[in-house]
């Protein structure tokens, strides 16, 4: 098996990221060496469960690790005051300690979920990312940020803490549906548009093949998004500066999430897609990059069958000033304004406070205008 392996480094929280074909089976060997004891709490949902979880247990049992495991519903409506209430139960029932490991084995959601558990157990205990989504492989497994969602916003309880591994088994996305695939595919595009012009011109021409199931151009694009977020959160942790720039496309993709119910309307990378093609058209409002941007932006998500327009969602939608309303909930709102993440081009974005909300509302208005 061929692994990659990149070093998130945060002087004593440093980390390494494991990208390979195959991981699941090898993870009892892979995090033998960061046990204490050798017991471990495996939280996952059901989806991956029903198509991992053997795979999983078998490996730790060849390490001759105990464990346990939490199956919750799949979706982000897990990430709740509820369901981390009965996760942290779950944990003290099963007497998980500081010499302890708990695996977050699944996506983004449980990913999120687990770690913020993980984070406030006895005041933090350890643990591994084992993400299965191509969303919680590129992001969210990687740089620390867990939490769960309020009803007035999107991960507004929450924790900075870092895992003590992360292990990406490219594999298995093969069994990801064609739209949870897919979804993910929009953070993938995010780490092109905000900082590596050259991924971007790559996923134009190796989109295609890497959606249709090519492993390598698999591999490359998990390690070279793991890459920049590896460099971006060993520079800054806690989002001072420009990890911030990780936002592109989700102040408008956290409002549109909220407006639509954090459902099956639209999944969390629909809404960075949507959001990115937003902030994009933003920017080109503002002056700031050409039209050329966002049509191109546009172009390649329309490609790859993903979401681009507001038009995408289904159903009903707020009004621009609703929307706004539900921005300003969004955790980027900086003393009382809206924080975006704007571009001067593909691969240039920046942070931008301040932002004249008139316009804000003249591209919302238009967006929604073509909905009718
Ligand atoms: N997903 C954005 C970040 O980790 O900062």
């Amino acid at each position: 098996m061929t692994v990659d392996n990149m070093r998130v480094d945060l002087g004593a929280r440093s980390y390494d990221i494991r990208i390979g074909d195959g991981l699941i089976d090898a993870a009892g060997a892979e995090i033998c060496a960061l046990l204490g004891r050798r017991k471990v709490a495996i939280v996952t949902d059901q989806n991956v469960a029903g198509l991992h979880l053997d795979r999983l247990t078998a490996g730790l049992d060849a390490a001759r690790l105990q464990s346990s495991s939490l199956i919750l519903p799949p979706g982000e409506l897990s990430k709740s005051w509820q369901t981390l209430e009965k996760l942290s139960e779950w944990l003290i029932g099963e007497q998980i300690g500081r010499d302890d490991l708990v695996i977050a084995f699944g996506g983004g959601v449980i990913g999120d979920l687990a770690g913020f558990a993980a984070a406030i157990l006895r005041r933090g205990v350890r643990f591994v990312q084992i993400p299965t989504s191509l969303l919680a492989q590129v992001d969210s497994s990687v740089g620390g940020k867990t939490g769960i969602n309020s009803p007035q916003g999107k991960n507004l309880i929450g924790a900075f803490a870092q895992p003590g591994l992360v292990l990406a088994d490219i594999g298995v996305l093969d069994t990801l549906t064609p739209r949870d695939f897919i979804a993910g595919y929009g953070e993938v595009v995010k780490y092109g548009l905000l900082g590596d012009a050259g991924l971007f011109d790559w996923l134009e021409i190796n989109g295609k093949a890497l959606a249709a199931g090519d492993i390598d151009r698999r591999r490359h694009a998990v390690r070279r998004c793991c890459e920049i977020k590896a460099g971006i959160v060993a520079r800054d942790e806690h989002e001072h500066g420009e990890r911030a720039l990780l936002n592109l496309g989700h102040t408008f993709g956290h409002a549109l999430e909220a407006a639509t119910g954090y459902g099956d309307r639209l999944l969390h990378g629909e809404g960075v897609a949507i959001g990115c093609v937003l902030a994009f058209e933003l920017s080109q409002a503002l002056g700031l990059c050409s039209q050329e941007c966002p049509s191109r932006v546009r172009a390649h998500l329309r490609q790859m069958n993903m979401m681009t327009e507001l038009s995408d969602i289904k159903g009903d939608l707020p009004d621009a000033n609703g929307l706004m309303a539900l921005m300003a909930q969004d955790k980027k709102v900086q003393a009382g304004k809206l924080r975006f993440i704007l571009a001067r081009d593909i691969g240039d974005s920046f942070v931008a406070d301040g932002v004249d909300l008139d316009v804000v509302k003249s591209v919302l208005d238009a967006a929604l205008a073509a909905r009718r």
